[in-house]
C-alpha cells in the first residue's frame, strides 16, 4: 500500500491506551440491553465483540464513548475513570475530551456528500483540534494514503465505492489522533470484495499497535487479528477468551450454535 518514505509512513504512530469496562449496564425503558458487562483491552490490543442480532453489542460499544449513557457501571480509558454509578456521565469539556480520545467508525460512513474526501477528513481536525487548514489537509493526505486512497483526495464521496468511503471514514476518525478506536460492523454494508479492502486497512491499524474494540460478524477476521474475543447473548458476555479457544472450541452451547450458523 505504501513505499518507503511515502506519505503513509509519515503518519505518527499512535499513543494507544487501555480500555476497561466494569459492570456496564444499559437499560432502555426497563429492558436491559446490556447487563453488567466487564471487559478489558490493554494498550495496543484488539478486542472483538461478536454475538447474535439484538445481543447488545452496538449498545455496549456506544457506551464506551458515551453515545449511550450507561445506566450504571464504570468506563476506564487509560488512567481516566468515568464512574457513572458514582458520578453520573461526563459532561462538557470532559465529554469532548473523551470523544477525542476514543474514535468511532460506524456501519454507515456518514461522509458529507458536498465535500471532497480530503475536506471530509480535514474538517473535524480544524473544528475539534483547531488545526490550520493547510496542516489539516496535509495530514489528511497522509491518512488517505495510509488507507490506500492517495488518488481519491479530490473526489466526492458519491464517486467512490462503499469500501473507499468507509476507509475515508476511518481516516477521518484517525485524524483526531484517538488513543482507542471503536468499530461497529464497519463492513456489513459492503459486498465482500469491498469489505475485504476495509479489513486490510483495519489489520494495518491493528499491526501498528492501535487499541481497537470492534463489533464484527467476520469471525475469520476476528480470529486473525483479535487478541481477545467476547461473545454477547441477551446483553451479557457468555463466553470470552483468546480467539482460538472461543471460536474453535466454545464451551457454551449457545455460542457454539451461533458460530456454526455464522460460518455456514
Ligand atoms: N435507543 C434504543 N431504545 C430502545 N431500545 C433500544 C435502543 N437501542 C437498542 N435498543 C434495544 O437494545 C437491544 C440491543 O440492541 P443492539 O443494537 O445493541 O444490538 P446488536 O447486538 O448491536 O444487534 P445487531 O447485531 O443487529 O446490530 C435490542 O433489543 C434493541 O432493540
Ligand atoms: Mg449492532
Amino acid at each position: 500500500m505504501s513505499n518507503a518514505n511515502s506519505r503513509a509512513d509519515r503518519v505518527p504512530l499512535p499513543t494507544s491506551t487501555s480500555v476497561h469496562l466494569e459492570s456496564v449496564t444499559k437499560e432502555f425503558k426497563g429492558h436491559e440491553a446490556v447487563s453488567g458487562v466487564t471487559l478489558s483491552a490493554s494498550a495496543g490490543e484488539v478486542l472483538a465483540i461478536i454475538g447474535p442480532s439484538g445481543a447488545g453489542k452496538s449498545t455496549l460499544l456506544r457506551c464506551i464513548n458515551f453515545l449511550e449513557i450507561p445506566t450504571s457501571g464504570r468506563i476506564v480509558i487509560g488512567d481516566q475513570s468515568y464512574d457513572v454509578t458514582l458520578n453520573g456521565p461526563p459532561r462538557g469539556n470532559e465529554l469532548v475530551n473523551l470523544r477525542r480520545r476514543v474514535g468511532m467508525v460506524f456501519q454507515s460512513f456518514n461522509l458529507f456528500p458536498h465535500m471532497t474526501m480530503l475536506r471530509n477528513v480535514a474538517l473535524p481536525q480544524e473544528r475539534v483540534l483547531k488545526r490550520k487548514r493547510a496542516d489539516a489537509e496535509e495530514r489528511s493526505r497522509d491518512l488517505l494514503e495510509l488507507m490506500g486512497l492517495g488518488d481519491k483526495s479530490d473526489q466526492y464521496p458519491n464517486r467512490c465505492s462503499g469500501g473507499q468511503q468507509q476507509r475515508a471514514a476511518i481516516a477521518r476518525a484517525l485524524a483526531l489522533d484517538p488513543e482507542v478506536m471503536l468499530f461497529d460492523e464497519p463492513t456489513s454494508a459492503l459486498d465482500p470484495e469491498l469489505g475485504a479492502e476495509v479489513l486490510t486497512a483495519m489489520k494495518r491499524l491493528a499491526d501498528e499497535g492501535r487499541t481497537m474494540v470492534m463489533v464484527t460478524h467476520e469471525l475469520h477476521f476476528a480470529d486473525d487479528i483479535a487478541d481477545f474475543v467476547a461473545v454477547m447473548v441477551s446483553g451479557r458476555v457468555v463466553e470470552s477468551g483468546p480467539p482460538h479457544d472461543v471460536l474453535h472450541s466454545p464451551q457454551n452451547e449457545r455460542v457454539a450454535r451461533f458460530i456454526r450458523a455464522t460460518e455456514r
